[in-house]
């Protein structure tokens, strides 16, 4: 079978930006606390006139530049995403359209958190068996439309963003190793958004209670998620047969520096090869593992050869990891 590969990269975040001071005058919070806890200093938030799809569409025509690619060459696009423009249709269909994609396949997939991991290995397999000679992934998220800012303990982790990769063949030892998907639905209250879809349509008592933003068990989430990342990190290692010594760059996603510090620790992974940038960013759902890398490609942090384990956790709850060789 043939590899698929990152030919570009692309990130984008609005230029709003929301600080931990700015938080402390909205609720009963202090930047020391936030820094403490989680590592965030700051995010971008979107403004009343942008959507996902905006941040999308930027972050995947920086991509195709990079790339070298005409967006007549795409043949799919698929967008990892919690909080689509709309219920339907699909942010991929609207940002095929923007782009200009003339009738590519485009599809959202709902893996919260891992929507990086999950985008990227369903592009990825489209290469691998032939079905498609260049398929867009894309992170996107505008997380803060869904984050309640009375309640303290959610709003202040999330932030907008979105990251792109453009896949295509891979004609020699690079590109994209592996990847490994998991999800376990016994977990879906640990952090969910309980309104607005079938089981609790849009209603007056809905919008009363704040239904329509995530809620969140976060000490629960954080436990699962420092064994998830470290058990699926192990697996795709030992899986092909690699080490964690041999890994160059480890890209996690970024929902609390704690948790990764934990995870790191876990696997005995020194914290001087983890891509962080939450301080900057926050929580940016399935954005977060794009944005890292594009952030750590642009700083020359990737080179040739160099071996990249990508992993992330989310809501569902969703877990999972990538092996690139760039
Ligand atoms: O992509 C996946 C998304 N989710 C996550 O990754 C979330 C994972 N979980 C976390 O990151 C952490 O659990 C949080 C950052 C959400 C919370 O940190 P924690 O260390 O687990 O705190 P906690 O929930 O155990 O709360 C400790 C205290 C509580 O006060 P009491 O009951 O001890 O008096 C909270 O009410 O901290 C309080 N608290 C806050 N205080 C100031 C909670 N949020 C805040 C806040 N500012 N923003």
């Amino acid at each position: 079978m043939r590899r698929a590969k990152i030919v570009g990269l692309g990130a984008y975040a609005p230029k709003r930006i929301l600080t931990n001071k700015d938080l402390e005058r909205m609720v009963q919070t202090s930047d020391e606390w936030i820094v403490q806890r989680t590592g965030i200093r700051e995010r971008h938030i979107v403004d009343e006139s942008e959507a996902t799809s905006d941040l999308a569409v930027r972050a995947a025509q920086q991509a195709l530049e990079r790339a070298g690619v005409e967006p007549e060459e795409v043949d799919f696009i698929v967008v990892g995403t919690t909080c689509g423009d709309m219920a339907f249709p699909s942010t991929a269909n609207l940002v095929q359209h923007r782009l200009g994609c003339r009738t590519a396949g485009s599809a959202d997939i709902y893996a919260a958190c891992t929507g990086s991991i999950y985008s990227l290995s369903i592009g990825a397999q489209y290469i691998q068996t032939g079905k498609y000679r260049t398929v867009l992934a894309i992170g996107a998220e505008a997380l803060s439309r869904i984050s309640d800012f009375t309640d303290r303990s959610t709003c202040i982790l999330f932030g907008d963003a979105a990251g792109a990769a453009v896949l295509r063949p891979s004609d020699d030892a690079s590109g994209i190793l592996d990847t490994d998907l998991y999800s376990d639905g016994q977990y879906w209250d640990l952090l969910y958004q309980p309104a607005g879809g079938s089981r609790l349509p849009a209603s007056h008592e809905t919008v009363e209670q704040r239904l329509h933003y995530a809620k969140m068990k976060g000490s629960e989430v954080f436990k699962v998620a420092v064994r998830m990342v470290g058990e699926s990190a192990v697996r795709i290692l030992e899986r092909n047969g690699f080490k964690p010594e041999d890994v160059d760059l480890f890209i996690p996603h970024q929902a609390n520096l704690r948790i990764i510090e934990a995870a790191m620790k876990r696997l005995g992974f020194p914290m001087d090869r983890v891509v962080v940038n939450i301080d900057r960013y926050g929580n940016t759902g399935s954005a977060s593992v794009y944005v890292a890398l594009e952030e750590a490609w642009s700083l020359g942090r990737v080179r040739p050869g160099d071996l990249l384990l990508l992993a992330a956790f989310g809501g569902g709850l969703t877990w999972g990891a990538a092996l690139i060789r760039w």
